[in-house]
């Protein structure tokens, strides 16, 4: 207790007030030994939601906490801030990994979801409001938890990835390594792609996460056809049918897909827009529904 306070301390001195963000030690199975860091807001709600925030490539719990405006958002509404932070593969999610592309059985995911189940049994967190959003890797990986851990997750959130298991078979999930098959728009049929999310985890039929995918069109990095395959994903998966784009929303750039009534799934798609985090923090929080 002493020790995690300590490192704490040291990770915000530059804040000082209020609630940080903590490194947590010991939080249960975590085969690629992954670290987890945590925010607690000081006036943390009742039975509080969780939002996981994954970092992109390079990045860092700490990089991520501040590349975002969710932990003020965390201070006005109350939920929890899970920060993953990987020093493996250049600091990229393994979603390249069978082990994370397969329920319970290991990987940077395993690790993750371990970090869920300790926030909830610590904070009294809500099982059925917990989420997962990230950007690039962090992007990459959302799909791979929504994926692999339907029973986790109430819903996802990926900026600028892929569609879950699209690394499946390339020995690194780098978007700038040699193989650039996935990066660079790799397509399949809407029901291979809804095979890989279903086999995952066999025989699993309870709900599936609403997904939402974000993803600019001048993006070069993870070319925009991975979002639009992201889509067709979790339309198979979902079994929701394309029912219109919505220009200018939320603002003129973007545009809005919808799938069915638009409460299990859509995508957002910027002009202009390259590889950027492109969080609207409360357009995000409304698709979770935590802010009205
Ligand atoms: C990830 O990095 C940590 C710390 O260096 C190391 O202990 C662990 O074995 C690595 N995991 C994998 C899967 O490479
Ligand atoms: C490159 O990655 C794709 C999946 O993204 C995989 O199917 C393919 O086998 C990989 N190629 C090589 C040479 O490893
Ligand atoms: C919706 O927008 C996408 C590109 O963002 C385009 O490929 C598709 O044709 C559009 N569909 C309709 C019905 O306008």
């Amino acid at each position: 207790m002493l020790f995690k306070t300590i490192v704490g301390a040291v990770a915000t001195a530059a804040t000082c007030l209020g609630a940080s963000l903590d490194r947590v030690f010991f939080f249960g199975q975590n085969p690629t030994n992954i670290r987890m860091y945590i925010y607690v807001p000081d006036n943390l709600a009742p039975n509080p939601a969780i939002i996981v925030a994954l970092h992109p490539c390079g990045g860092s719990a700490r990089q991520w906490f501040d590349g975002t405006n969710l932990p003020s958002y965390a201070d006005s509404n109350g939920f929890i801030l899970i920060y993953p932070s990987t020093p493996n593969q250049s600091n990229c999610w393994d979603v390249q990994n069978p082990d994370s592309l397969t329920h319970g059985r290991g990987g940077d995911a395993l690790g993750v979801v371990s970090m869920v189940n300790y926030a909830i049994d610590r904070h009294g967190a809500d099982r059925a409001r917990v989420y997962v959003m990230g950007f690039s890797s962090g992007g990459m990986m959302t799909n791979v938890l929504a994926g692999s851990y339907p029973d986790v997750f109430e819903a996802g959130a990926a900026y600028s990835g892929v569609p879950h298991a699209c690394f499946f078979g390339a020995r690194s999930a780098m978007p700038f390594s040699i193989n650039q098959t996935c990066a660079q728009g790799l397509q399949k049929p809407a029901q291979e792609w809804g095979n890989f999310v279903r086999n995952s985890y066999p025989g699993y039929a309870g709900r599936r996460p609403r997904m939402q995918i974000t993803h600019g069109l001048a993006d070069s990095l993870v070319r925009p056809q991975c979002g639009y395959e992201a889509l067709k994903q979790w339309s198979d998966v979902l079994g929701v049918a394309f029912t219109r784009n919505v220009t200018g929303v939320p603002s003129t750039e973007w545009t809005q897909q919808v799938y069915g009534d638009g409460t299990q799934l859509q995508g957002f798609f910027g002009e202009g827009v390259g590889h950027l985090p492109s969080v609207n923090e409360a357009q995000l929080l409304r698709w979770f529904g935590l802010i009205n």
